[in-house]
């Protein structure tokens, strides 16, 4: 048993303010607002423009220093920080180091982590074994993407591009006097056998620029994210369940117990399906994949900033974190708040 645990001292979001509706994305796409509400339950999401000062990073500082403020910190409190995104601004290095930057901070470790849409579930993960190991004391974990300047804008993406938006989320990790408190546990998956059912497959070290631009593969682009919709669905519905069911019988609690669920917002329909499994009533689901799309890492941090900002999260409350992914990887966390 550790000496130490790490509970959520403060939180913070941010999310570009220009908002792209399903009707707009219909005027440069063959698709239409009920098609992609039915189906992800998206209304709208945010897209960084051009000229407005906003990257992975930026986005993940704007949303840490609200995290910050509210943990009552400052940026040279931070003891290490843990950068979870798949739109970083460089191939290398990642964004934490620029965040270590831009905020000014010591020379303190930053890791980025890859695991898409757990990424954010991992990197809390991360922060959570280096504090209860007695080794930091403060973590800053963040999870933010630039998704919109990736995307297959054409009629020939559609199937994924509409689903995705930019953001950011960030959660101070600080070192819990109180026993019973903060994260109680987290659990964490890999299988990958199914790495390409969700991937972006260049450029990489397997499929340089030169290579695609001279093979020229005009139906089947490797630079734009491919996604097997309904094999990415099927195991999304099972892993959520599996994973939410472990963290909860490692710590001795029933589903009765959930006071607020947080799922990845990867489409509605796999929120709805889960809280169905689970027969949870609608106050103890939060979603906001309406307004923002699946923002990949930043979805669980922004959904948890804003549920907690509502007054929906209470002292003492047991929530839970889930999340399924690219990879495939996935991961809970359970925290008693
Ligand atoms: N607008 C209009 N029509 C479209 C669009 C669009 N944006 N995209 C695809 N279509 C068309 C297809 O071309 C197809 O037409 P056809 O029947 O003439 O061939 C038809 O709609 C049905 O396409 P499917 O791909 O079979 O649609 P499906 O019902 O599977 O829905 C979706 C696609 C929403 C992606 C679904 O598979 C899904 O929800 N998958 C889960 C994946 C997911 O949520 N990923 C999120 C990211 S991953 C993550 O976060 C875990």
């Amino acid at each position: 048993m550790s000496m130490y645990t790490s509970k959520i001292a403060g939180l913070g979001s941010y999310v570009p303010d220009h908002i792209v509706t399903n009707d707009d994305l219909s005027k440069i796409i063959e698709t239409n607002d009920a098609w992609i509400q039915e189906r992800t339950g998206i209304k709208e999401r945010r897209h960084i423009q051009k000229g407005d000062g906003n990257s992975t990073a930026i986005m993940g500082v704007k949303a840490s220093e609200i995290a910050l403020e509210r943990a009552g910190l400052v940026p040279n409190d931070i003891d290490l920080i843990v950068f979870a995104t798949l739109s970083p601004d460089m191939y290398f290095p990642g964004c934490g180091v620029q965040v270590q930057e831009m905020m000014n901070m010591r020379t303190i470790p930053a890791l980025d982590v890859r695991n898409q849409c757990s990424g954010f579930v991992y990197g809390l993960s991360v922060g959570d074994q280096f504090i209860k190991t007695g080794m930091y004391r403060n973590v800053l974990v963040i999870g933010s993407e630039n998704h919109s300047g990736g995307l297959d804008m054409t009629t020939r993406g559609r199937s994924v591009s509409v689903i995705f938006g930019d953001g950011a989320g960030a959660a101070v990790l600080t070192r819990s006097d109180k026993d019973g408190k903060g994260i109680l546990s987290t659990h964490l998956h890999s299988e990958g056998a199914h790495a390409k059912e969700l991937a972006l497959m260049g450029p990489s070290t397997e499929h340089w620029v030169p290579e695609i631009i001279a093979e020229n593969p005009q139906e089947n682009i490797p630079y734009y994210p491919y996604m097997n919709g309904q094999f990415v669905f099927k195991n999304a519905v099972v892993r959520f369940s599996e994973v939410i069911n472990e963290g909860l019988v490692a710590n001795g609690l029933s589903v009765e117990d959930i006071d607020m669920l947080i799922p990845h917002q990867a489409n509605l329909r796999i929120s709805q399906f889960v809280q169905k499994k689970f027969k949870l009533s609608d106050d103890k689901v939060y979603n906001n994949i309406q307004k923002y799309g699946n923002t990949t890492a930043a979805s669980i941090p922004i959904a948890l900033t804003e549920a907690w900002e509502q007054g929906k999260i209470k002292d003492g409350d047991t929530v839970v974190l889930a999340a399924f992914g690219s990879g495939f990887t996935w991961g809970s966390a359970i925290i008693n708040w």
